[in-house]
């Protein structure tokens, strides 16, 4: 039987009646499915900071809702104090291209003219509706285009999580796993563990039970013997910025992952929106690499997991260069190299 779209969760959820912002806490995944509603500019800005929402499109789209809501709760919001909410946002994450791409959205809005108090408020509430339908749409479009490239019993390895809970629609690489089974192909998925934070076993296979797609979690270090095993059809992973030759950054680990795969012969694949796009951006060496707490590695939880002062390197993002990689799926179709990614 076909699979439904039903079950795919939702990483956010939009009331425009009452500009309410409410999230899917994804640092409490898989244990509890927990909501939060985002009120404030200090509470979005740590939600992204935290991970409690994350993935490149749903930080964008996160981040664009969020000020409008923080701004609604405002007794008297100016100008000035929204221009300094979209800076703060801005550089929240410094990786995914997505978040500085919706902030100059908003950025545009207060620009394009003098409007103040509730009309300025009307015209950043449509143009952050925008953003998330657009967001929307691309994934849809995104699975359109990538289940032509997964053939029936296909086995997909994935890296961290670019599904639906990394997006406000159904997802970035996991578009084209959902539409392939929607139109009644059988495909599995290899989800990849994702150390230190674990959102391949955490929130990808939680995503993908939850939506009845066949999940098997690995850890990372497992991958390329299973690609030699014959195990695997492809590699799809998602991006948070992709420079204008085709480097991709996203989640440290994808290299590893892109070299194993061009060593066994194996596709390679990029699923992105174009707001993952840095058309300024020449190559990856010119994309910021997010460097996170080294308690992310030396501990889960209370348990030290290494001594705890021992030096540690947490890089959230590695850049997989543009010739080991097959093809990139956008909105827009399916792009093959050479990549030249134009604004
Ligand atoms: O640190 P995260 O969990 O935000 O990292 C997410 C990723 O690396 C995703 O693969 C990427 O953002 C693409 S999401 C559609």
């Amino acid at each position: 039987m076909p699979l439904s779209l039903h079950h795919v969760p939702r990483a956010l959820t939009w009331h425009p009646e009452t500009r309410t912002l409410r999230i899917i806490d994804q640092r409490r995944l898989p244990e509890a499915l927990v909501e939060r509603e985002l009120c404030t500019i200090d509470e979005v800005d740590d939600a992204i900071r935290t991970l409690a929402v994350r993935g490149a499109p749903a930080i964008g789209v996160a981040a664009a809702l969020g000020l409008v809501a923080s701004a609604a709760r405002e007794a008297h919001p100016t100008r000035a104090s929204i221009i300094a909410a979209i800076a703060r946002l801005a550089r929240s994450r410094p990786t995914a291209v997505n978040l500085p791409w919706a902030m100059a959205r908003m950025r545009q809005v207060i620009d394009a003219g003098d409007a103040d108090g509730a009309l300025l408020l009307d015209a950043l509430a449509a143009e952050a509706a925008r953003i998330l339908a657009e967001d929307i749409a691309m994934c849809e479009a995104i699975g359109r285009h990538g289940a032509a490239l997964l053939a029936d019993e296909a086995c997909v390895l994935t890296h961290c999580n670019a599904g639906a809970l990394a997006t406000a629609g159904i997802g970035t690489a996991l578009a084209p796993v959902y539409a392939a089974m929607a139109e009644g192909r059988r495909v599995e998925v290899i989800a990849c563990e994702t150390r230190p934070l674990l959102q391949g076993s955490r929130i990808t296979a939680w995503e993908l039970q939850r939506a009845g797609v066949p999940v098997t979690v690995c850890t990372d270090s497992m991958a390329a013997s299973l690609m030699r095993d014959g195990r695997v059809d492809c590699v799809l992973v998602g991006a948070d910025r992709i420079a204008s030759n085709g480097d991709t950054a996203n989640k440290i680990g994808t290299y590893s992952h892109a070299v194993a795969a061009r060593h066994h012969a194996l596709p390679f694949y990029v699923a992105a929106p174009s707001s993952s796009i840095d058309a300024a951006a020449p190559r990856g060496s010119a994309i910021v690499i997010e460097q996170r707490d080294a308690d992310e590695v030396r501990r889960v939880g209370d348990r030290a997991l290494a001594p705890a002062d021992v030096r540690v390197h947490n890089p959230a993002f590695d850049v997989t260069p543009a010739e080991l990689v097959t093809a990139i799926i956008t909105d827009r179709g399916i792009r093959r190299p050479p990549f030249r990614f134009t604004a």
